[in-house]
Formats: C-alpha cells, sequence, structure tokens
C-alpha cells in the first residue's frame, strides 16, 4: 500500500510537472504550439559530430530503444521517420523521464523486423538495424544512419524472460593441434535456402521437411573442416534406444532410410542437411545429436563406397537439440501429428 501510495504520488507530480497541449501532454524539451507538441528548438544543442546515442534497455524480455525526439529534430534528422530495416516496424513518440523519445518496444524473438540472431555457447544477441534518416526539406545537411542495436541474454535466462527462441543446440568443440575451443551450434531452418530458423512455437506436422545447419561459425575453413559422422535421435523418457539418422557421414539404411539427406559436409565450416519429421513411439520428441569431427583437410564423405572416414583430427564433440510433439494439439489426420518445436527447458538442461 504504502509503496502504491508513493508511486501515485510520483505519478501526479509527473503529470502536473507536464503541460497539457490540445489532445497532448508536452515533455519539459517540447513546447506547445497549435495544440500540438513540437521540439523547443533551445532545449539541445547542434553536435555536428556526433551520431545519434540510443538508449537501450532489454532487462525486460522486451528490447526497448528510445532516441531524444528533439535531438534529432535539432541535429537535422528526420525524427517522423525513425524505424527497424522492416518499414512495418516504425518508432512511435513517448514521453520518458519527461523528455520526448521516439520509441521502440519489440519482443525478443526470431524473425522480428528482419532481426539476427546470434548464439554462441551461453549467450544469445538479437541484433537489429536502425535506420535513421537526415531531413531532406530544405537540403540533406545529414547522411542517412545505419545503426546496428543489439541485446544479449544467458542462454539460461530465455525461458524466465519468455524470449522465443529459434530450435537449437550449442556446445563447443576443440581446434585440433590447439588449446581452442569455439561454439558449434546445432540449428533447424524451416526453407531449403536455410534462411528462416525454426521457431519454439511453429508447428511442424510428421512428414515435414526440415532443414538442419551443423556450424562453427568462427572456423578457419582455409584450414579446417567441419565433418558431421553421425546424427542419432532418441525419444525423451524411459525409451533410450539410439535411431541412426547418418553414420559415417552418409545417410543410415535400415528403419530411417530415407528420413535424411545430406546437402553439404566436409568441405565448409557447416554442413547442411534436409530431414524428414519422424515421431519415436511412445515418446513426446524426439532428440536430434550430431556427433561432430574438426577435419584439417577437405575430408568429404565418399557415400557410394563403403570406405572408411578420412583422416582427421581432434576429439568430436556431440551438439543436440529437441523436436517437442505437443500432446495437447490434436489433429484427426491419421499421419498428420503436431509437434511443436520448443522444448527449450530440455535443451538447456541436456547441454550444460
Ligand atoms: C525552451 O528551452 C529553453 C532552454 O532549456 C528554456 O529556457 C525555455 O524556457 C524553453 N521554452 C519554453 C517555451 O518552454
Ligand atoms: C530514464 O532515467 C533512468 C534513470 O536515470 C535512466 O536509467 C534511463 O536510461 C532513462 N531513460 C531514457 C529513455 O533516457
Ligand atoms: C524482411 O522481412 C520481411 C517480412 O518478414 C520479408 O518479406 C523481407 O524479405 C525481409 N527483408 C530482408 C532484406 O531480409
Ligand atoms: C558469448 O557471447 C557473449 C555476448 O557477445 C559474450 O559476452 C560471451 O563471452 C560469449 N561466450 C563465449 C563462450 O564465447
Ligand atoms: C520525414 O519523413 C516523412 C516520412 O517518410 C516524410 O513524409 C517527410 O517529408 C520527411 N521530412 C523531412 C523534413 O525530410
Ligand atoms: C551489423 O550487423 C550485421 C549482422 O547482422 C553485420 O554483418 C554488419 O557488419 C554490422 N554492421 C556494423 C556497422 O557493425
Ligand atoms: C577447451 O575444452 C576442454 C574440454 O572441455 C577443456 O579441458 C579446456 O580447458 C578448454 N580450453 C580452453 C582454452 O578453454
Ligand atoms: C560443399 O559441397 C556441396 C555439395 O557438393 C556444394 O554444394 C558446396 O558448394 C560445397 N561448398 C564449398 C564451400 O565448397
Ligand atoms: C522403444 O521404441 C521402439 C520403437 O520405436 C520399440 O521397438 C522398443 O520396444 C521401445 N523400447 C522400450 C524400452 O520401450
Amino acid at each position: 500500500m504504502k509503496i502504491f501510495l508513493v508511486l501515485l504520488v510520483a505519478l501526479c507530480a509527473f503529470i502536473s510537472d507536464s503541460e497539457e497541449c490540445g489532445n497532448e501532454i508536452c515533455a519539459s524539451d517540447e513546447i506547445c504550439d497549435n495544440s500540438a507538441c513540437q521540439c523547443n528548438s533551445s532545449s539541445y544543442t547542434i553536435n555536428p559530430g556526433s551520431n545519434p546515442a540510443p538508449v537501450l534497455d532489454c532487462s525486460g524480455g522486451y528490447f526497448d530503444i528510445y532516441i531524444a525526439k528533439c535531438w534529432l529534430e535539432k541535429n537535422g534528422y528526420n525524427s517522423s521517420n525513425i524505424r527497424l530495416q522492416s518499414p512495418t516496424c516504425p518508432a512511435a513518440r513517448e514521453i520518458v523521464n519527461d523528455t520526448a523519445q521516439m520509441a521502440l518496444h519489440r519482443p525478443l524473438r526470431n524473425n522480428d523486423c528482419n532481426n539476427t540472431i546470434t548464439i554462441n555457447a551461453s549467450h544469445v544477441t538479437f541484433i537489429y538495424k536502425l535506420y535513421i534518416f537526415g531531413k531532406e526539406i530544405p537540403v540533406q545537411t545529414r547522411n542517412n544512419i545505419i545503426m546496428n542495436v543489439s541485446c544479449t541474454y544467458p542462454l539460461s535466462m530465455s525461458v524466465q524472460l519468455n524470449v522465443l527462441l529459434p530450435v537449437l543446440g550449442t556446445t563447443t568443440i576443440n581446434v585440433p593441434g590447439t588449446n581452442i575451443n569455439l561454439t558449434l551450434s546445432m540449428v533447424v531452418y524451416k526453407d531449403s535456402a536455410f534462411s528462416s530458423l525454426l521457431s519454439e512455437d511453429d508447428l511442424l506436422f510428421l512428414g515435414d521437411t526440415i532443414y538442419i545447419s551443423v556450424v562453427v561459425p568462427a572456423l578457419d575453413v582455409t584450414h579446417y573442416k567441419l565433418l558431421v559422422t553421425t546424427i542419432y535421435a532418441t525419444g525423451q523418457g524411459t525409451n533410450t534406444t539410439n535411431y541412426d539418422l547418418l553414420v559415417n557421414g552418409c545417410p543410415a539404411s535400415g528403419l530411417a532410410d530415407g528420413l535424411i539427406t545430406v546437402i553439404s559436409n566436409g568441405n565448409y565450416s557447416e554442413s547442411r542437411f534436409a530431414m524428414k519429421t519422424f515421431q519415436i513411439s511412445g515418446s513426446e520428441s524426439v532428440i536430434l545429436y550430431a556427433v561432430v569431427l574438426i577435419c584439417t583437410e577437405s575430408c568429404i564423405p565418399d557415400c557410394s563406397s563403403q570406405r572408411k572416414l578420412p583422416k582427421t583430427q581432434g576429439k568430436p564433440a556431440t551438439v543436440s537439440l529437441s523436436l517437442g510433439a505437443s500432446s495437447s494439439f490434436d489433429t484427426n489426420s491419421a499421419n498428420k501429428h503436431a509437434f511443436l518445436c520448443g522444448e527449450a527447458l530440455s535443451l538447456w538442461k541436456l547441454n550444460s
């Protein structure tokens, strides 16, 4: 109750400080002109050498971006045209700390406003491009600016903050002959162009094709190549049978025949596969494991003969992710079971 009262008093003080203007309330750096809030042109100085300095805050599970509106106007930028890369994500005026701000509040998720996501073994980073344009009238004196703004979270916090991650697994792998450990990740795409990441809330149906990328982004490909030797699947719970999908770098025969196709493997820092989704009886979800080696030369597996793997060095590393079936999602069609792709919690547990 005490806290509530203090807040109320603070709020009243805040409102009474600000100027009412038509239907709007003006901030301390604005003036009321013809029933509209306009920037007070004497409230900021011109800083010819300095770029806009957005205030970034992602402590609340949203990415909050603020840029002082009147600073922008004073410095020759068009404050009414602040946006992210996607034109459908514009900033809007807000009053924060009694100053006028152009503000954006983005949910932290994959594929929002053309963001990109980078992942290492411990953190996920959401990168957005912020577009700031120079005023064109009467003459443009400021260059347009495209600024990267980013927000980094420990992976372990993503569940608490309701951050919607792509379906992914990460670990580290040692570079042979060195003491360097690099981030190894496995991510799933929805398209054969490997451009649209599968998210935890995307629905998959049995038999859909998904695209799996196993990648060590920092690997020096002039000296090393990535080879996925084995991909296998298990169910979750008591049935711990391993089902081989890829053996010695080549699609497995038998039960898993035809489930996986190699797109590329052993010639770069990334290996790519296409996989048909499937279910393991008695288990709601499928956990996929990839066993990865770093080769010191090109090591493209020869799948036409039963040749041994090329010479490699270094210890294998195993990375895994979980494709979770949603039991609550019931479909009538016999072979169209839905998978809900998030099981982030178990994913982190598996990898830590
Ligand atoms: C505009 O800002 C200047 C400098 O902060 C201040 O002195 C002046 O009173 C402001 N004008 C109005 C109309 O509030
Ligand atoms: C508002 O004030 C708080 C406390 O000084 C500060 O942390 C925050 O960055 C300010 N917000 C903006 C948008 O300037
Ligand atoms: C940005 O996102 C939109 C909608 O998600 C998409 O249509 C467009 O191609 C994307 N642009 C780029 C440059 O990726
Ligand atoms: C992962 O990325 C974060 C943010 O860029 C960085 O602080 C951290 O040190 C990185 N961790 C590893 C293991 O590379
Ligand atoms: C600011 O941007 C808006 C929207 O793109 C545009 O209509 C307007 O002409 C621009 N103003 C100036 C001064 O460049
Ligand atoms: C902005 O981020 C992209 C990746 O999303 C990167 O390729 C580019 O170099 C970055 N630009 C700057 C100026 O840092
Ligand atoms: C690399 O990983 C190995 C095995 O996890 C560990 O023993 C070693 O200390 C790590 N090296 C560095 C430089 O972090
Ligand atoms: C790796 O092999 C695949 C499949 O043959 C090919 O499409 C791709 O261009 C190769 N990549 C490089 C970097 O050589
Ligand atoms: C695990 O599932 C397979 C079929 O996918 C079944 O043949 C096997 O009996 C099951 N094992 C256990 C211990 O339930």
